[in-house]
């Protein structure tokens, strides 16, 4: 079985290195995977760092498409994975998530009737102003195999005419639509198969401890500090919403130290979307360390020793529900509505006062219980062995 697998952004670079593993590991002599990368992220520090790293073998294409408004960017990318595919006939192109990578993809092979298998099926923000939620929901209602990583997941997909059935909560494992017929696009099959980051996370998070030295080189040990990213549109374009969050971080530096590793978007916006007085108090406070990008084993052992997540990235809040962190999330809504209904997570959005308030409630009421939501840590291999199988009955 041949497989095209679309990376571009940092997240999807890391996703795939849980899938190469499994492929190196057990189905190295029955599957082939072509690795192509948009060029969606580019600096070193968001994407060949990752390579380095986790062991991902290198792309077999670059697209080198880079950074350009939505529609600039998705129509080079969407041109060069069509030439690709039809040079290359995969029996499944494999796409990740909800950035302008997958997007392209998924339009890309559906038009040319490759099907496609989407990891991270059926999450939803039901927030249609988010880029993400266009390129995720297009990409689902292309695709012939949806592995979506939780049971929330499932049910979005079913409300939206998925062949899910009505029968109680779906189970971990658990295969639904086409039947005994040959799944396809107007026939796709849904599984509920656990989160591929929590496969990672498992795998790397000892690895972490040993081969990174971020905590030392912050001077953090035995430290208490908050983890904070941030890098959505939503807050980086908007000057108040991103003032609020950093008037914020600087209340919360004066109790604990606040790291922060600045997405390059963020990076950028800072120094046109913050006043200088604002920007002048971040920079010379003594207590917000603000970095670049760090590697994935810096991340997750950041994230491992914080007091407290607070972000607006996808991965990360889920990473620190994995670590058993408590998490202030900087947006008005989740698609991982699980870790907030298990009160592990808070919505505070772009507020000061409710991010106050979130900290607050966490310090009196630090969380204990972080139910298992995300599966056994063996979801690629899960996703490959139904690959394999549908393949066959092809
Ligand atoms: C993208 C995804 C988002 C995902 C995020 C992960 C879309 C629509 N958005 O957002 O879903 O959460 O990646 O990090 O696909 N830049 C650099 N160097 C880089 C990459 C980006 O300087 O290597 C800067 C550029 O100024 C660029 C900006 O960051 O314009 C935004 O990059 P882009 O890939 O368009 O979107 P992200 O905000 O990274
Ligand atoms: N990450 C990283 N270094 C950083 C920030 C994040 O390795 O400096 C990892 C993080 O651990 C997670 C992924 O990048 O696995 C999340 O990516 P991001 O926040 O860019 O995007 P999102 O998940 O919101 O799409």
């Amino acid at each position: 079985m041949k497989i095209v697998t679309i990376i571009g952004a940092r997240p999807q670079i890391i996703k795939a290195a849980a899938l190469s593993r499994a492929i190196h590991n057990h189905y190295a002599d029955r599957i082939q995977e072509v690795i192509v990368h948009t060029g969606q992220h580019y600096d070193d520090n968001m994407s060949q760092i990752f390579f380095d790293e986790l062991q991902i073998p290198r792309p077999d294409y670059n697209l080198h498409v880079g950074s350009a408004s939505h529609g600039v960017q998705t129509a080079r990318m969407t041109e060069g994975i069509e030439a690709l595919l039809i040079k290359e006939q995969p029996d499944f192109i494999v796409l990740y998530g909800d950035t302008n990578s997958t997007l392209a993809g998924a339009v890309a092979a559906a038009k040319i009737h490759v099907p496609i298998v989407h990891i991270e099926a059926g999450l939803r923000s039901f927030n249609k102003a988010m880029p993400e939620e266009i390129n995720r929901i297009v990409c689902d209602h292309c695709s012939t195999l949806l592995f979506s990583p939780t049971h929330a997941g499932i049910e979005n997909l079913k409300r939206e005419g998925f062949p899910v059935e009505e029968s109680g909560p779906s189970t971990l494992r658990q295969a639904q639509g086409s039947g005994t017929a040959k799944p396809t696009i107007d026939n796709p099959k849904v599984y509920h198969c656990g989160d591929i980051m929590y496969d990672n996370s498992l795998h790397f998070a000892n690895i972490a401890e040993e081969k990174t030295d971020v905590i030392q080189r912050l001077e953090l040990v035995a430290k208490p500090y908050i983890l904070a990213t941030i890098h959505r549109d939503t807050n980086t374009d908007y000057p108040e919403r991103l003032s609020a969050i950093f008037r914020s971080i600087i209340k919360l530096s004066e109790e604990c130290q606040v790291v922060l590793p600045l997405h390059p978007r963020t990076a950028k916006l800072l120094k046109t979307n913050l006043e200088e007085a604002l920007q002048k108090q971040i920079f010379s406070c003594p207590n917000i360390k603000l970095i670049p990008p760090v590697s994935f084993l810096e991340m997750i052992a950041l994230e491992r020793h914080a007091q407290l997540v607070m972000t607006d990235s996808g991965g990360v809040q889920k990473e620190a529900y994995f670590f058993k962190k408590p998490g202030i999330i900087l947006r008005p809504e989740t698609e991982w509505v699980e870790i907030v209904e298990t009160g592990n997570a808070i919505l505070a959005d772009a507020d000061e006062s409710r991010i106050m308030e979130a900290w607050q409630h966490f310090k009196d009421n630090p969380p204990t219980v972080f139910p298992e939501i995300f599966g056994d840590g063996h979801a690629a291999e899960f996703m490959l062995e139904q690959m394999l199988l549908t393949n066959a009955n092809n």
